[in-house]
């Protein structure tokens, strides 16, 4: 089986991970602190808050923004239901943006829905591609909103050589599947001093000192375990990103040509992290998006949908009036004929050529 994802562990986890559990001390402190300072040098981000998770992430950005109830937020449709959790948790009222053929919030769509009463943009860099934020931020400039950017998938990633999270507000996720995991782990990257203030309470029940408590806070605190791992994978964060780097490549070598299949694109000035590669099955392929998935996986080739629905079409959001019914044509088209194949870092030159040839084959 060639799984869609899968973690590389090794000794230096295992060595870091063991000299915490022989610490004694398992809860955020020293261990969270190098991991910190290792993301915060890799981004080039000036201050780094490591959180539980990339959720965590997003919702606590958001608050120390003081975004919250009934300000407009705007999205891309074509993400993970987390963008939209986030949103909704801290009560803000979402409005969707439509996206691009770089799956990614589509400038001239965020131009068409922003108006003087948005709040914030949150851009997703789908797939580990970086939005394109020139466009995106002077857009957010010209009516004052923030930009708090999910780069959940994005870690490494960079627009004309800067790296995600080293400028505005950026939240990665360190989950198992992305570019390195903390297992669960997530972390605010800002370049806002006070805003940095703001995240280091409020992960610790609004806690400035022992008991004196500065507002309503909540537990988003990593654990020592998780940044062990973490500080691990983060002396690899190169060479993962490269291993995936060449798979994308060597994929978009042998896959050129196939009818009715759209390779993803590098796109000019942006670094793409290939936390995903996603091909598109348009009408033109011989056979349709699922039927393709299907035959993958019957002969043991994982691959995923992500995402099968704009994230406002799942059964609990369908006919929640905050969400309204957007007009979003390019993220429903995209949903019903992505495909991401297997590009993780664990894979050989063999797993390449099984996942290469079969979908060649199959559509062919
Ligand atoms: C685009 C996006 N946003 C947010 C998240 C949330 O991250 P986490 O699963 O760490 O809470 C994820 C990952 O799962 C994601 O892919």
């Amino acid at each position: 089986m060639i799984r869609i994802s899968e973690p590389v562990i090794g000794d230096a986890e295992e060595k870091l991970v063991l000299e915490v559990l022989r610490s004694g001390r398992l809860v955020q402190g020293p261990m969270v602190e190098r991991f910190e300072e290792s993301v915060r040098e890799a981004v080039g981000a000036a201050e780094a808050i490591a959180v539980n998770n990339g959720t965590s992430a997003l919702v606590a950005a958001l608050q120390a923004h003081g975004v919250g109830r009934g300000d407009e937020a705007i999205l891309p449709p074509f993400t993970f239901v987390a963008t939209l959790n986030a949103l909704l948790q801290v009560g803000a009222t979402p409005r969707f943006a439509d996206i691009g053929s770089d799956f990614n919030i589509d400038p001239e769509s965020l131009e068409r829905v922003i108006s003087p009463t948005t709040r914030v943009v949150m851009p997703v860099h789908l797939y580990g591609l970086p939005s394109d934020l020139a466009a995106i931020r002077a857009t957010a400039e010209q009516v004052g909103a923030l930009v708090i950017e999910d780069a959940a998938q994005a870690l490494g990633a960079a627009v004309d050589g800067v790296s995600i999270g080293a400028t505005g507000t950026s939240c990665f996720s360190f989950y198992a599947t992305k570019i390195l995991t903390t297992g669960e782990g997530g972390l605010v990257a800002t370049d806002d001093p006070l805003v940095a203030e703001h995240l280091r309470i409020l992960r610790n029940q609004g806690q400035r000192d022992r008991y004196d408590y500065a507002f309503v806070g909540h537990n988003y605190r990593m654990t020592e375990l998780q940044a062990a791992l973490g500080v691990a994978q983060m002396g690899r964060m190169s060479e993962l990103i490269e291993q995936r780097r060449i798979n994308a490549t060597e994929l978009t070598e042998r896959l050129q040509g196939v009818d009715g299949l759209v390779l993803p694109r590098e796109l000019p000035g942006r670094l793409h992290v290939y936390h995903q590669y996603t091909v598109r099955v348009t009408a033109e392929a011989r056979l349709a998006r699922d039927a393709l998935a299907e035959r993958l996986r019957a002969h043991g080739i994982e691959c995923g949908v992500y995402y099968p629905r704009p994230v406002f079409d799942y059964p609990c959001f369908r006919h929640d009036p905050r969400l309204g019914n957007p007009h979003v044509p390019e993220a429903v088209l995209a949903s019903g004929q992505v495909l991401s194949l297997p590009v993780h870092p664990a894979l050989d030159a063999h797993d390449i050529d099984r996942i290469s040839s079969l979908v060649r084959q199959e559509l062919s």
